[in-house]
Order: C-alpha cells, then structure tokens, then sequence
C-alpha cells in the first residue's frame, strides 16, 4: 500500500507541530502545506519548522493552485476555532476530493450552532466521496469522547460532569494568549467583550456531543462568559510573566438543560497557578462512576496525537461528516499507519 498522502493546511503554534511529527511518522509522506503568514510562504517546511534540512515542500498561500497540482488523500486542517472562517477553507479541501481531519472546534459538533454550514459539507463531502472529521484533545476527547465511552457500563445516566484543571504556563503561547494569561482583569474582560480573546471554544460542542450519544434531548445549552482567575504571586511562563493581581488564566463552564435540571456540567480551568493538574470525569448514575487522570494529559501533545491516530479512522469510513461518537473508538495508532487502513 502507498504511504498516506497529506497535506498541511495552516502551520502555527498546533500545525507546526503536528508537522513536525508527520514527516517522521511511519506510512505518512508530506506532500503540501498551505499558510498565510508571510513569513512562512514561499519556504521549505523543513526551515518553516526549524529543522535542519529541506524536505522538498514549499509552503504555498495558494490551495487552488496546489490542489489542483498534487494528489493528497488527507488534510489536516489547523487554522481557526470558529466555524463561519473554517468553512470556505473546509469546502475547498473537500471540493478538490480530499479526507479532511481539522482541529477547528466548532467542527467537532458543528450540528447545534450551524445546522444549515453542517447539512452542507455533509452533502457535499459524500457528493465527492470524502470524510471530514473535527477533532482534538478538547473538543475531541476529554470533555466528549471520554465521557462518552466511560457511561458504557451505565444502564442509567442521571447526569455528567467533566472537570479540566490544567496548569497552562508551558502551554503554546497562542494558548496561553487565548486564556488571556498576564493581562489585567480590565483588559481580559474588554478583550473577552470585543471578541478580541476568545477563551476556551468547544464546551457546547462537548456538551451537545454528549447529549446526542445518551439520547438526551435538552432543553438547552448555556455557556457562562469565562472568569479570569487572578494571580496572588509573580508567575514566570514558556510566554509571559504575571504579575501579582494580573490573570493567571480562566474558568469557563457550561451546563446542558434537560426537563429544568442541569445533566451535563463542563468546567474548564486553566491557569499558570494549578499545582496538581488534573482531568476528571463524575458520572451519576447506575453504577455511579468517577474517573480521574492525575497530572492531567499534556493538550498539544494530545492533539497532535487525535489527529495522526483519526487519520486511519477518516480513511476507512464513508463519505460525510462525522464527529468523534460516530467513529471507532479512538486509539493509539503507534506502528506504520498503513497498519489502520483497511483496504477498499
Ligand atoms: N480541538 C482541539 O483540541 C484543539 C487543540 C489545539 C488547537 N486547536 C485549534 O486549532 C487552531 C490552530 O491552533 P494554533 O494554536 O496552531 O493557532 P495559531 O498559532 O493561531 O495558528 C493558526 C495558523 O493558521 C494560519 N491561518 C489562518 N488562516 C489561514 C488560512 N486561511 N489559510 C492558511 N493559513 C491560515 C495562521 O496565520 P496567521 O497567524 O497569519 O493568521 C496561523 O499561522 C486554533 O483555532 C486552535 O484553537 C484546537
């Protein structure tokens, strides 16, 4: 079997890295990237990366002209959180009839917030044979997936709540500029206001992604605006130093609504100050089950990981869009990802 064609759509802080990793991962071969920071078109992947060699790619701001020239059978896709600027890109890659695995979070339960944009990439990738997948380690994994799988043993679920406390201050630094680490209250609630910072995205894909596989229809899905978490102490990160008084980071929640209850609950907490990381999902129900992953799962390093290990997955199912419940549960794909693929 030929090794799995990819191409790579957007090389920041994520895609740099999952780059990184595809070119040395067994049974993958890179055969394109798309940016638009300037300084990164027109060069090798192997300078953009800051390895020590070239590796035949040149970074293109144009995907027309380069999906209309190279055969790929997946894209991965890490540009933007928001939808309305992930779709055009979206369409592109599936109208060229290619796979698409993408990190944008409101793909990865994109059903509740835009009907309409989900019917038509659904049509659209099964009128061009293709799959597209949203996914990640949160949304993707650790507040859906996760729990998802953990109610099995379940006969009955009265409720979920999953709780993320993660230390931040060795994060990315364009995740550690989106939870608004370092800044003052005043700027973190003026930035959150004018949509300059966008905080967490992805609770109410999670919670809606939830809600869909136990069956539960709810009556509605409420995202509070996150809370900066103050700093009591002078905190050094990979990205800034907070001042005493200045946001460490923040705390999002959202709850889903069913017959004037609160089922589903989805902390978020993530600040330079958390000494005992942790991620943690309560399930009350028949039998009531609590799990807890001490230290919590490093989050770029788990994306990285749920989009090679989804590729396999995106490749052998049908033409559509899914998200993360409507595929084979997730796994480490740790050998030659031709090992996954089973032949059409
Ligand atoms: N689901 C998950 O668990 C998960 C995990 C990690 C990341 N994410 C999401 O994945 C996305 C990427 O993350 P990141 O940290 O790498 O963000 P980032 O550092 O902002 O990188 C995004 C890159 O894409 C480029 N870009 C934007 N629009 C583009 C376009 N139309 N064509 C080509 N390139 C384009 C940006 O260029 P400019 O800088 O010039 O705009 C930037 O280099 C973010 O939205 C992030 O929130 C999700």
């Amino acid at each position: 079997m030929n090794k799995v064609r990819v191409i790579l759509f957007g090389l920041g802080a994520i895609g740099s890295r999952i780059a990184t990793f595809a070119l040395q991962k067994e049974g993958l071969e890179v055969v394109g990237a798309v940016e638009i920071a300037k300084d990164k078109v027109g060069k090798d992947l192997g300078e953009v990366l800051k390895m020590d060699k070239s590796v035949g790619v040149t970074v293109t701001d144009d995907p027309d002209t380069l999906f209309s020239t190279v055969k790929a059978d997946v894209i991965i896709h890490s540009t933007v959180s928001y939808l309305k600027l992930a779709y055009p890109q979206i369409i592109k890659c599936v109208s060229a009839g290619v796979n698409v695995v993408s990190t944008c979070e409101e793909l990865s339960y994109p059903y509740f917030k835009f009907p309409k944009l989900s019917d038509e990439i659904d049509k659209l990738a099964k009128e061009h044979g293709v799959t597209v997948l949203g996914t990640g380690i949160n949304p993707g994994y650790l507040m859906d997936t996760l729990p998802i799988t953990l109610t099995g043993p379940c006969l009955d679920v009265k409720s979920v709540k999953v709780t993320r406390m993660m230390y931040s201050g060795n994060r990315r630094s364009s995740y550690q500029k989106k939870i608004g680490t370092g800044l003052t209250t005043e700027a973190f609630n003026q930035m959150i206001k004018d949509g300059e910072m966008t905080g967490h995205v992805g609770l109410i894909e999670s919670a809606c992604m939830i809600a869909e596989a136990l069956g539960w229809k709810l009556d509605d899905v409420v995202e509070l605006p996150p809370e900066p978490v103050i700093s009591e102490k002078e905190t050094k990160t990979t990205y800034t130093t907070v001042q005493p008084g200045h946001v460490a980071g923040l705390r999002s929640v959202a709850h889903g609504i069913k017959g004037g209850k609160t089922v589903i609950t989805l902390e978020f907490v993530s600040h330079t100050n958390v000494e005992k990381p942790y991620d943690a999902v309560a399930i009350d129900g028949t039998p009531s089950i609590h799990e807890r992953i001490e230290g919590g799962v490093n989050g770029d390093i788990g994306t990285i990981a749920m989009i090679i290990n989804s590729i396999p997955k995106v490749l052998n199912a049908r033409p559509g869009l899914y998200t993360m419940k409507d595929l084979p549960l997730p796994a480490a794909a740790v050998k030659d990802l031709r090992t996954y693929i089973k032949a059409s």
